[in-house]
């Protein structure tokens, strides 16, 4: 094939095992296996679960990729996948997975940032970022306001993250206070439709004005919840899990979109771009395209599909680094449990550090 390759991507950081091919920013095919059932009865990602069942996705996963998009493996030309961060058992299995990959079809392997990733996954559907762009990232595990340049190429700003929990930890948690099914966020969601924002009181964090405008805090909003909850259970009633759904995502959704759309003020930056599994909540999206509209900012959020963990968005960074000419990972590529968002690629910097 002609111009670009073939990018093949891989995620395993967690509990989905997910393969994407995209070329020159076009999405080909994808597919995702997910291990969530396994972990639902113990409220929560069991790591090991999670390693063992992406050893038995990982290989039909990139096929159905490639039937989707009509390929064959031959006609890879090059394989990126999540190096970090994530669990470390789960890492070493896409990892592992991409090497064989690359090695076996002789193409260059690329080590990327997961959250990067999640970045990229808004390219799929409205074409490359405008530079500069501010990105909001909501996931299970991180929360930051971020100045993005070119992100294959140049550092990515942090304005400000969680000095606690996650937006996606505080949905999670307070859905099990709540005794919702695991994973909490999307249970929340559901519930909320039939509650009442209004009923109950919640906190927004580091709202005030002499707070850091792009800071966030979710650990106080969860033990507001659980309060509210206990005095429910104590008084003798069970909660109305409807109205406390509602509140509590309004509250995060209040939270973040102010801060959002402040941070593109503040810098004057006209597009915002909200990414990772939380932009899937549907009250979030409701209020940043309202609070956009209202401020004149353009907003770029990823198709619900492409929001939470997938192989597409890691095959998207891979496809935008290969074309800015970015340097390939070395075989002995090593996985990076906690890495921190500075480049898209963490390779061959993950090396750099170590040596
Ligand atoms: O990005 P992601 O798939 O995995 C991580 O990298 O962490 O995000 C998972 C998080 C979980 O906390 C999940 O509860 C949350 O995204 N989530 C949602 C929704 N869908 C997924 N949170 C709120 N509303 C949703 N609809
Ligand atoms: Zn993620």
């Amino acid at each position: 094939m002609a111009g670009s390759p073939v990018v093949l991507g891989i995620e395993s950081s967690c509990d989905e095992t997910g393969a994407g091919l995209v070329r020159d920013g076009v999405l080909l095919g994808h597919a995702v296996a997910s291990s969530m059932d396994e972990h639902a009865r113990f409220g929560g990602v069991v790591p090991e679960i999670a390693a063992r069942a992406h050893v038995h996705a990982v290989a039909p996963v990139v096929q159905e990729a490639l039937d989707r998009a009509g390929l064959v493996l031959a006609d890879i030309g090059a394989v990126a996948v999540t190096a970090g961060p994530g669990l470390s058992g789960a890492l070493q299995v896409g990892v592992a997975a991409a090497k064989s990959y690359a090695y076996a079809l002789g193409v260059p392997l690329y080590g990327v940032h997961h959250l990067a990733g999640h970045v990229a996954a808004a390219t799929l559907d409205g074409g490359p970022l405008p530079d500069p762009c501010i990105v909001l990232i909501v996931s299970g595990g991180h929360t930051s306001l971020l100045l993005v340049r070119d992100l294959a190429r140049d550092p990515i700003v942090h304005l400000g993250d969680t000095l606690d929990d996650a937006a996606g930890e505080c949905f999670d948690k307070v859905a099990r206070i709540l005794h919702l099914p695991y994973p909490g966020g999307p249970a929340i969601d559901r519930a909320a439709r039939d509650g009442d924002p209004e009923a109950v009181r919640l906190p927004r964090p580091l709202s005030g004005p002499d707070d850091p405008p792009y800071a966030f805090s979710f650990s106080g909003l969860k033990t507001a919840a659980a309060r509210w909850v206990e005095g429910q259970r104590s008084a003798g009633a069970e909660p109305h899990v409807p109205d406390a759904a509602a509140a509590l995502q309004e509250a995060i959704a209040d939270t973040l979109t102010r801060k959002a759309v402040r941070a593109c003020t503040d810098h004057g930056i006209d597009t915002l771009v909200v990414v990772g599994g939380v932009a899937a909540n549907s009250r979030i999206r409701a209020l940043t395209e309202q609070r956009c509209a209202a401020a004149g900012i353009t907003l770029r959020v990823p198709a619900l599909r492409l929001c939470t963990d997938n192989g597409a968005m890691i095959a998207a960074i891979g496809d935008l680094l290969v074309r800015s000419g970015a340097r390939p990972a070395p075989l002995d590529l090593s996985i990076d449990p906690s890495a921190p968002l500075e480049y898209a690629a963490l390779s061959p910097r993950v090396r750099d550090r170590v040596a």
